[in-house]
């Protein structure tokens, strides 16, 4: 939004928007962008709201502003979280359909950025290549959100560290499992166990471990475990985390995706292994019957509805901070409940 609008916002008493000078502009493309302290006084502030919406509090932190959500793959949980955030927080949210903008082929990636940064005051985008996400942020003068690109997927990790936070009280003690595909979920996971020091173990098939970069990361970690063996991953767990087999964009492989998964499923015997009070997690969609059966997802150990709801939350905490970080910076220093 152009300075002229900020001014007229402000006369109606709108508080002052993102940081005036934009070298500082923050973007969420990824964990690893984070500091530990904004890491946990994300949670902390996530939390806040979350019990502060429950008691009837508003938080109208985003009155007036506008958030243009661009979606490249289909969504439930990003898109109606994001919507739903945005009203709460006073603000408003544009969905943008896979075939309403064409980005990169009606329309290149910088131009979509530098139109949308003359009207709206964040941009959260959906897509496949990681690069054009960053491109988006590159070329935007406003905040950009990674709603999920096949890289990486942070605004799922920080609700399910929420849910953990809530679970645990911590996150540093937990020992983390994550059976399936190295993917963004996983890339994610490793990004996360790099911030908050907690131990993670990954079990994927050949051929389907995370790229380079993050099997280099994940290696540094105390506690990091790269395997293929998922009874191993999940021994003496105190979390474990799957994802679909097939993500969006390989719908093709998925015949052979079912065959070469097949040891690594989340069910009752794999469970056997991890601690009697583990939690399940899952990001959904869930492939009932694939990745997880039926019992394991629908069972006592399970929290994926807190995950789903968590959603919410912590994004809604991911925009004040991106145009108010003063209330973040106001919450005082971190503490150990936060991580
Ligand atoms: N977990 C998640 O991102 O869900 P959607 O694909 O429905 O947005
Ligand atoms: N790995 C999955 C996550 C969906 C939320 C995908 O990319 O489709």
């Amino acid at each position: 939004m152009a300075d002229v609008g900020r001014a007229i916002q402000n006369k109606r008493g709108v508080p002052p928007a993102r940081p005036e000078n934009l070298a500082i502009k923050r973007d969420f493309l990824e964990l690893s962008a984070l500091s530990a302290s904004e890491l946990g006084g994300l949670l902390r502030l996530a939390a806040r709201l979350k019990a502060e919406l429950k008691s009837g509090l508003e938080h109208p932190y985003l009155r007036g502003r506008t958030l243009a959500m661009i979606f490249q793959k289909p969504s439930l949980r990003t898109r109606i979280t994001f919507e739903t955030g945005m009203a709460q927080l006073g603000g408003h949210a544009i969905y943008l359909a896979p075939q309403d903008i064409g980005i990169g082929e009606r329309e290149s990636a910088k131009d979509v950025a530098r139109n949308l940064s003359r009207w709206v005051d964040l941009i959260m985008i959906r897509t496949f290549a990681h690069a054009i996400c960053a491109e988006l942020a590159r070329e935007a003068a406003v905040p950009v959100i990674n709603g999920l690109t096949d890289m990486l997927h942070p605004c799922q990790l920080l609700a399910d560290l929420l849910t953990l936070r809530e679970r645990f009280g911590g996150l540093r003690k937990l020992k983390v499992a994550f059976v399936g595909d190295g993917f963004n979920l996983a890339n994610s996971w490793i990004e996360a166990a790099a911030l908050a020091q907690f131990e993670l173990r990954l079990a994927c098939p050949a051929g389907y471990e995370p790229g380079k970069e993050f099997r280099d990361l994940l290696g540094g970690l105390r506690g990091g475990l790269l395997t293929r063996d998922a009874a191993a991953a999940v021994r003496d767990a105190d979390v474990v985390y799957t994802d679909t087999w097939t993500s969006m964009g390989q719908e093709r492989e998925a015949a052979k995706r079912r065959r070469d998964f097949k040891e690594f499923q989340v069910n009752r015997d794999l469970m056997k292994h991890a601690r009697p009070e583990a939690i399940v997690m899952h990001c959904l969609p869930a492939h009932r019957g694939e990745e997880i059966t039926d019992e394991v997802i629908d069972g006592p150990q399970s929290v994926v509805l807190d995950q789903a709801e968590n959603r919410l939350h912590a994004q809604k905490a991911v925009m004040v901070w991106l145009l108010r970080p003063e209330i973040l910076a106001h919450q005082g220093p971190v503490a150990n409940e936060d991580l």
